[in-house]
């Protein structure tokens, strides 16, 4: 079995303290650990560490190596982003040219999970029942909002296998829904947020790009070597040829394969703004639901966050449901519920960001 770990965005939601150069997954926004090595961590020990793979963008090589300094994980750069599919694509040729057909455990980067235990379980009951090369697995999180920003699974009834795993036939995936399509999936009960983490083998990850994207599969079988420079240069033509998508849009709502989705109850967020980290981060609020990390302080506030990140002393007072980042550089002040939107301060920017 290997594990891949997709940690290639490069997310701006957390502006200012991400930076192009540096995106959500390598930021310690929970804890004292950037979130690609708090995955790490989470599933240290199901494998040995050569069969870890991170794939990153090029940019980000260096400061992934150091970060991974001392253990024996492997790291594939891609010469751009170009979203999820190519990404697991790329992974799945590697771990064939490494280790021929293997089960492949596939997890995003930039995710919390309050108990890492129950999640490493469910990893290891997916594995368990991946091994026979005919299925997807998913992990499913039950929806508690109607989120557009992730993807839904409208499931089958649950059934249970020998051992008395709960699981689900997948009917359909739906990436991305509009609003009132979630809230109709909130409502009606059945569907799964999709965590994004996928379980299977290696060749039936492969076949599925032969079925889907031919021309990028096609170009995957002719990456030998993978250490060579005449490795870079095909992986970099290869790469400059295909458009962006994710593997949700590719492989998921397209595939004809039996998916099978894990309920998995692991307090899992998928950390996507400054609110939902406030929200994840409950447990160091004060009782009128303040959040202050660094040299901040926040006197008659209620529900604020403010995060002190640069080497002045920040103050609020009198705020309700406000964030204020200050970093070195630059000071962001928002409405704390309108943070989903700090994309707009990014485009405002343009490549002073
Ligand atoms: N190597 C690499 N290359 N990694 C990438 C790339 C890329 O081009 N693009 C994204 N990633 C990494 C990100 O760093 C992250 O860890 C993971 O892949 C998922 O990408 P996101 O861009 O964060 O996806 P998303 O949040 O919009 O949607 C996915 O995750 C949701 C749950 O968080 C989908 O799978 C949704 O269906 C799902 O609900
Ligand atoms: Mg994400």
């Amino acid at each position: 079995m290997y594990v891949v770990i997709m940690a290639g965005g490069s997310g701006t939601r957390f502006w200012p303290v991400s930076r192009k150069a540096r995106p959500k997954q390598l930021l310690s926004i929970i804890g004292d650990q950037p979130m690609v090595k708090a995955t790490y961590e989470r599933i240290k020990g199901l494998v040995p560490d050569s069969r870890i793979i991170l794939v990153v963008g090029r940019e980000h090589f260096d400061e992934t190596s150091r970060l991974f300094s001392g253990t024996e994980v492997r790291i594939l750069a891609e010469p751009q982003g170009k979203n999820t599919a190519p990404c697991i694509g790329l992974a799945a040729r590697y771990v064939e040219y490494l280790a021929g057909n293997a089960p492949m455990v596939i997890l995003p980067a930039d995710h919390f999970v309050a108990r890492p235990a129950v999640f490493r379980t469910a990893l290891m009951h997916a594995v368990s029942l991946s091994a026979d090369d005919r299925a997807i697995f998913t992990l499913g999180i039950v929806p508690t909002r109607p989120e557009t920003g992730y993807g839904y699974i409208e499931t089958d009834p649950v059934e249970r296998n020998a051992d008395g795993v709960a699981f689900h036939r997948a009917k359909r995936f739906v990436e991305k829904p509009p609003l009132h399509k979630a809230e109709e999936y909130l409502l009606g009960g059945g569907t799964y947020w999709n965590a994004g983490i996928f379980i299977a083998t290696s060749s039936l990850l492969l076949a599925e790009f032969s079925e889907h994207m031919p021309a990028f599969h096609s170009g995957l079988t002719g990456l030998t070597g993978f250490d060579s420079d005449e490795h870079a240069q095909r992986l970099a033509s290869l790469y400059e040829g295909i458009d962006g998508i994710s593997f949700d849009y590719a492989i998921m709502e397209k595939t004809g394969r039996t998916v099978y989705v894990l309920p998995c109850d692991c307090g899992w967020s998928d950390v996507g703004s400054w609110y939902s980290l406030y929200e994840t981060r409950r447990a160091e609020q004060d009782e009128a639901g303040n959040l202050a990390e660094g040299d901040a302080m926040l006197i008659d506030c209620r529900g604020s966050f403010v995060m002190a990140r640069g080497n002045r002393h920040v103050a609020a007072l009198g705020v309700k449901g406000i964030l204020i980042v200050d970093t070195e550089d630059a000071v962001l002040v928002a409405d704390l519920e309108k943070t989903q939107e700090v994309r707009k301060v990014i485009s405002g920017l343009k490549d002073r960001c």
